[in-house]
């Protein structure tokens, strides 16, 4: 029977039931309901607001459901949603006084009380996935910290670069992506509990004590938005959702790296796939995975957005809309996170492809045109000149380290001897020495820096 069923003459029809229900996914909230829910009864009871005797029962009984659930000695099925089943479930084992758990509580409240604490578990969680990413990108920048590669732009080759400084620049996005989710953690951690339906409560209530009991750092100040706020769950999704911005990326350079074409990176037997007509393939579906789930939570974010548009206040049962999409949201983020995390730490770099690759396609030019720039002659005068260099050597089937003195001299007579130590792959990334930049020195720095901010957390 539903909770609200007195008001009725007939049943709600089965495919009503159906349409209406949220059990099948609001169960995963058992144990946030729950824990409301004894702190709700001890507040009650505390308060006089029920008899204590009766706060105690309560909180026996809502303590052996949880055992029996957690036990699997409790299926979840047979009521509306999870709200209705934990009540349910009291009053069969606990009798009358089981009824008195909702005094001065709503649904309305109570689901959104639930979903900040689940929220706030899921936040803590990925936090503590991206500080496994980002300790594992880490270790890959301190390995490869005298490795060179090939940077881009346009995806052509730009100018080489310390291969720390690569790994390096997705730890920054990570942590930007960590101290989101850290930021937003405050907002979820607000108590709407007390708001009732819509309007408060005429009970003498005490929120702080179920505030307190729930850890919570502090109480709504509006029960009109508390109970329709759902703002902490875009939130949450769009966070996931720069993340997955963030490992998508890291998945497209991964495809392209561990191609044949750039041999930059190898990804072991156990983390790759293969094809069940071409015998020589070697695929990477997972970060081709990775990348195209990122679509999925994009989706789930336009979707909560989309959901909370327009509402009139306050509470709407269209919000019961926020669950299946931040249930997947998270639990794409979470598997994305891991087995990237764990793919990252099985892969193997081939340290000469990169520095074979780094030094092709002209990559040095800029350095040239610097070289001339320092010598006195304006940076657009130099660039010119390179340019002529780069287009005799293509025209000579040459590339700049083959060149002469003689050769560099024909175009301007700027250069001297000193141009030859200046045009290696090694010299390019170590002359980019500002804060940031590709040096050794600026790489481990930026290793430093990283540790640094990473150890907050
Ligand atoms: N399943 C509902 C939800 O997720 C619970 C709250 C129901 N409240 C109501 N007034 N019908 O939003």
């Amino acid at each position: 029977m539903n909770l609200w069923a007195g008001r009725f003459d007939k049943p709600l029809s089965a495919d009503a039931d159906a349409f209406n229900e949220s059990l099948s996914f609001d169960k995963k909230l058992y144990r946030a309901d729950i824990t409301a829910s004894i702190a709700h009864a001890t507040m009650l009871g505390k308060c006089s607001i029920i008899g204590e005797d009766e706060a105690n029962t309560i909180v026996k009984g809502l303590n052996g459901i949880l055992n029996d659930i957690e036990e699997h000695k409790l299926e979840i099925v047979g009521a509306e949603d999870i709200h209705s089943f934990v009540e349910n479930e009291l009053v069969k084992r606990i009798g009358q006084v089981g009824k008195k758990l909702h005094t001065a509580r709503s649904r309305n409240d109570q689901v959104a009380t639930d979903m900040r604490i689940y929220v706030r578990e899921s936040t803590k969680k990925a936090k503590a996935l991206l500080v496994e990413l980002l300790n594992t990108l880490y270790n890959l920048a301190y390995r490869s910290i005298n490795f060179v590669m090939p940077g881009f732009t346009h995806l052509r080759k730009a100018q080489p670069i310390n291969c720390a400084q690569y790994f390096n620049a997705y730890s920054e996005m990570f942590l930007r992506d960590l101290e989101r989710f850290d930021e937003s953690e405050k907002r979820v951690n607000v108590m709407p509990l007390g708001s009732a339906a819509l309007a408060g409560t005429s009970y003498p209530i005490d929120r702080e004590i179920t505030k307190n009991l729930l850890g919570f750092a502090e109480i709504s100040q509006n029960s009109l938005d508390a109970v329709s706020d759902r703002d902490f769950i875009a939130e949450y999704i769009f966070c996931a959702s720069l993340t997955m911005a963030h490992l998508s990326r890291l998945c497209e350079d991964t495809i392209l790296y561990t191609s044949d074409e750039f041999g930059f990176w190898v990804i072991p037997d156990e983390y790759s796939t293969g094809s069940s007509i071409m015998p020589q393939k070697k695929n990477p579906d997972l970060p081709e995975l990775v990348r195209g789930k990122t679509g999925r939570v994009y989706g789930h974010l336009m979707g909560i957005l989309t959901m909370m548009k327009g509402l009139p206040l306050a509470y709407n049962k269209d919000y019961q809309e926020d669950k299946e999409a931040f249930f997947d949201a998270e639990n794409t983020l979470f598997s994305c996170l891991a087995i990237y995390t764990a793919l990252l730490n099985n892969i193997k770099l081939n340290q000469n492809a990169m520095f074979d690759a780094a030094g092709k396609g002209f990559s040095t030019a800029t350095d040239i045109a610097d070289y001339l720039a320092k010598k006195g002659v304006p940076f657009r005068d130099a660039h010119a000149i390179t340019g002529k260099i780069v287009r005799y050597c293509i025209t000579e089937k040459k590339d700049f380290l083959s060149l002469t003195l003689d050769e560099f001299k024909a175009v301007s007579d700027v250069f001297e001897k000193d141009i030859l130590g200046c045009i290696t792959v090694r010299s390019s990334a170590e002359a980019r020495n500002s804060v940031g930049g590709s040096s050794l020195k600026a790489a481990r720095a930026g290793l430093a820096s990283i540790r640094r901010r990473l150890k907050k957390y």
